[in-house]
């Protein structure tokens, strides 16, 4: 490790290139590429990530991996082991760290609920399941939370509430890479004010506050705002409302090409000197979340380059195989790009241009499958040279945000049930009907097209397969083993179906 560099300044894949690429068909591996793109994986560098964030910001308080970032098991294992906290955004992210053994008495003490506007039933699940640290910047998020409190007999006084804060100035973002949540996120100094005595009026109390610079922001002093926001707050919330206040979250946003050490260096004693300027001590607790600093480097995604396009005002298109379509949020992310081309079945590294630029997309026919705009390319990808689709590209960084599957099934974004119209009215009526429903849209999204085939499945699920009854079937999206017990009960069916029904006739 060296401590003058972030974890994602190494690029293995492109570094060891000459070792692996030596014994490889060239032509055979573009050929695979042009089908599917490669994930290479080395998820045990989040061990690594982990001991040299904890060191720099763990003894001051508990570092959340955002789960958003990479729930992959071994990720979630990993940290696990080691103690850390968790920030989760949804319910399915909570069930994927308990299917990981997370226990009820951890997830009170080390889960943050950060997602400040939330879906009424994920708040209850979590409450249920142990979740009692909340961020929030809106008061519907907070009645809502009161009521699923009130029901399930739970004390007010154990609910921890942080308020989120702007980044900066106005709707202005922080100038990470990811988009500007001022505008969704967050309340200013007044607001949090406001919200603190209605927070009062729900017999809670104000725990802490939290900000997001934005991810990948590279410069530390974008945590300045929040933290001098958050200092200002602290004071005037005991002065006017007399709450005590002694925890700060900074959130996530840390750059993985940025040494964490330039982070502490900076922030730490911004705090200080934030505090003290209003007559304060340090917050006993300086909590992180981290979410791509901590997986970034896990991952590199390989695909291919299949077309190249030249605008009549001259941007160049690059249309990869792989891209926002496939693998989630992969948009302007800061991610690395390297290239090798293939000449007589053998791949050689193309140098990079800054005088030369392109926009890179991915296989979806739409603008919004992009993933970088206005980036350094290597002059060989131009539609003139024979050898234009023998490119192949290393795409460093996908450690962090790029599960598409993850994004939809596990991270709570699971898409709309697909029916027809009929069905639809149906399956509103009747809880069967909507299990039916619920089957039919997973097997389609799982490429199992056969609805007639999904009907006879479900008659038989109850009976065949014991762990899985049609009356779970609704849980079952929110439940990883099931789901996976259920996609490849659905494979066997399918197969048993069309050999009994479709290969004998
Ligand atoms: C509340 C919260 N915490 C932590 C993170 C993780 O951020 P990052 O991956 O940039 O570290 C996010 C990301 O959006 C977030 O919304």
């Amino acid at each position: 490790m060296n401590i003058n560099e972030g974890p994602l300044t190494h690029h293995p894949i492109a570094e060891h290139f000459e070792e692996w690429s030596a014994p490889v068909n060239g032509n055979k591996f573009l050929e695979q590429l042009s089908r599917h793109a490669y994930r290479v994986c080395n998820y045990d560098a989040v061990d690594e990530n982990y001991d040299r964030f904890y060191d720099c910001f763990g003894n001051y308080g508990t570092v959340h991996f955002a789960v958003k970032a990479n729930a992959q098991p071994h990720v979630l294992k990993a940290l696990m082991a080691k103690g850390a906290g968790f920030e989760i955004a949804t319910y399915s992210e909570l069930r994927l760290l308990i299917e990981s053994g997370l226990t009820k008495d951890y997830i009170s003490k080390k889960v943050n609920f950060g997602q400040t506007q939330k879906e009424r039933a994920d708040i209850r699940k979590a409450l249920i399941d142990g979740v009692r640290n909340f961020s929030t910047d809106n008061i519907h998020d907070i009645r809502i939370l009161n009521e699923e409190i009130e029901d399930l007999d739970i004390n007010n006084e154990d609910i921890n509430l942080q308020i989120r804060l702007f980044n900066a100035e106005g709707n202005r973002s922080g100038e990470g890479y990811s988009q500007s949540f001022n505008k969704r996120y967050g309340v200013n100094g007044g607001g949090a004010m406001q919200l603190a005595k209605e927070i009062l009026d729900y017999d809670m109390t104000v725990y802490g506050f939290t900000f997001h610079p934005g991810s990948g922001s590279e410069d530390p002093s974008l945590w300045d705002y929040g933290i001098e926001q958050a200092a200002q707050l602290t004071r005037k919330m005991k002065e006017e409302l007399d709450i005590d206040i002694n925890t700060l979250n900074l959130s996530g946003g840390f750059d993985p090409l940025v040494p964490i050490e330039k982070y502490r260096d900076h922030i730490l004693p911004k705090i200080e000197q934030a505090y003290q300027k209003e007559g304060l001590p340090m917050p006993e607790h300086i909590d992180t979340e981290p979410g791509r600093w901590l997986v970034a480097n896990t991952e590199v995604l390989i695909g291919k380059v299949s077309n190249i396009k030249i605008n009549e005002d001259g941007t160049r298109i690059v249309t990869l195989t792989t891209g926002v379509s496939e693998n989630g949020t992969l948009t302007g992310l800061g991610l690395a790009y390297d290239y090798f081309i293939l000449r007589y079945g053998r791949a050689e590294r193309l140098m990079k241009r800054e005088d030369v630029r392109a926009n890179i997309h991915g296989r979806a026919c739409a603008d919004f499958d992009v993933l970088e705009e206005d980036i350094a390319i290597p002059d060989e990808l131009h539609p003139d040279n024979p050898l234009a689709d023998k490119v192949f590209v290393v795409i460093h960084g996908a450690g962090a945000y790029s599960h598409y599957m993850e994004r939809n099934f596990w991270c709570g974004i699971t898409p709309p049930m697909k029916v027809d119209y009929d069905d639809f009215k149906k399956c509103i009526t009747s809880d069967e009907n909507y299990e039916m429903a619920l089957v039919n849209s997973y097997a389609e999204r799982s490429g199992l097209p056969l609805k007639n085939a999904m009907t006879f499945i479900t008659d038989r699920t109850s009976e065949k397969i014991g762990a899985i009854k049609g009356s779970q079937i609704a849980e079952i999206l929110d439940d990883p083993q099931l789901l996976k017990e259920l996609g490849m009960h659905l494979l066997h069916t399918v197969a048993d179906f069309v050999h009994d029904h479709v290969a004998q006739k």
